[in-house]
């Protein structure tokens, strides 16, 4: 069992990740700014609000915890359109945090798009992903290379397009940049993954894209 931090556990991949988490044993600190954690309730929860962009919020969260899971995102689509440093901010400050107490593993979602698999997004979708999530993957890829900068002992996360289906267990890990395409994975999908890392370094300093 492993004390884990999740931060950005209110919705999406991070609330399904704290669900998943704690049925498989964890002791899950939960982390965003409202604090909520709809419908979980368990003596291995720890539900506190805190800012990703708060070094007081970060260090207390980072106590006693031995892994990390970053699952930030943007509230709305209209955040999109503005700029956007939410992900490299964060980590700049998370990752010498974590280095600082010794915390060694940082599992952190970005997106197929961010960093080298930018390359492998097809011409078709090019102009419109550059359009509506440009700005976010431009800051995600930011957020990437500091991660693979860190002495931590990450994974990166690099789902496709995001469904809230179920959670089915076969996905594709697509480790080799040939291989890298988009395709659609629910986000139950991708916190089984993520939760699966805990304990699992097959997928350590390597950032593969998930999709179905
Ligand atoms: N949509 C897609 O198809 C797609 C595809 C690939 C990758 N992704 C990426 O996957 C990730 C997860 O997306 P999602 O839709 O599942 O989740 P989401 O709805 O974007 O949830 C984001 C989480 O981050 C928290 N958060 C935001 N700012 C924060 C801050 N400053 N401090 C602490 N917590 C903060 C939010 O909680 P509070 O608001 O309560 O703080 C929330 O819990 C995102 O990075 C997204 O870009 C999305």
């Amino acid at each position: 069992m492993a004390r884990v931090l999740i931060i950005g556990a209110s919705r999406g991949i991070g609330l399904e990740t704290t669900r998943q988490a704690l049925e498989a044993g964890h002791q899950v600190r939960a982390l965003s700014r409202s604090g909520a954690v709809r419908g979980l309730a368990d003596p291995n929860l720890e539900k506190i609000r805190g800012d990703a962009l708060d070094g007081g919020n970060m260090a207390a969260a980072l106590d006693g915890v031995d892994v990390v899971i970053q699952a930030l995102g943007v509230s709305s689509l209209g955040d999109l359109f503005r700029p956007i440093s939410l992900f490299s901010d964060a980590t700049r400050l998370l990752v010498p945090a974590m280095e600082t107490r010794g915390v060694k593993r940082l599992i952190s979602v970005t997106g197929f798009g961010a960093g080298d698999s930018r390359a492998s997004i097809s011409c078709l979708q090019r102009l419109p992903f550059q359009m509506v999530f440009g700005r976010a993957y431009a800051d995600k890829s930011v957020q990437e290379q500091l991660i693979k900068d860190s002495s931590l002992d990450w994974t990166i996360a690099r789902p496709g397009v995001l469904t809230n289906g179920r959670r089915t267990g076969r996905y594709r890990i697509l480790d080799e940049p040939a291989d890298w395409r988009n395709g659609i994975i629910s986000r139950a999908d991708v916190a089984d993954f993520l939760v699966r890392q805990i304990e699992d370094r097959t997928w350590l300093r390597k950032a593969p894209v998930l999709v179905n």
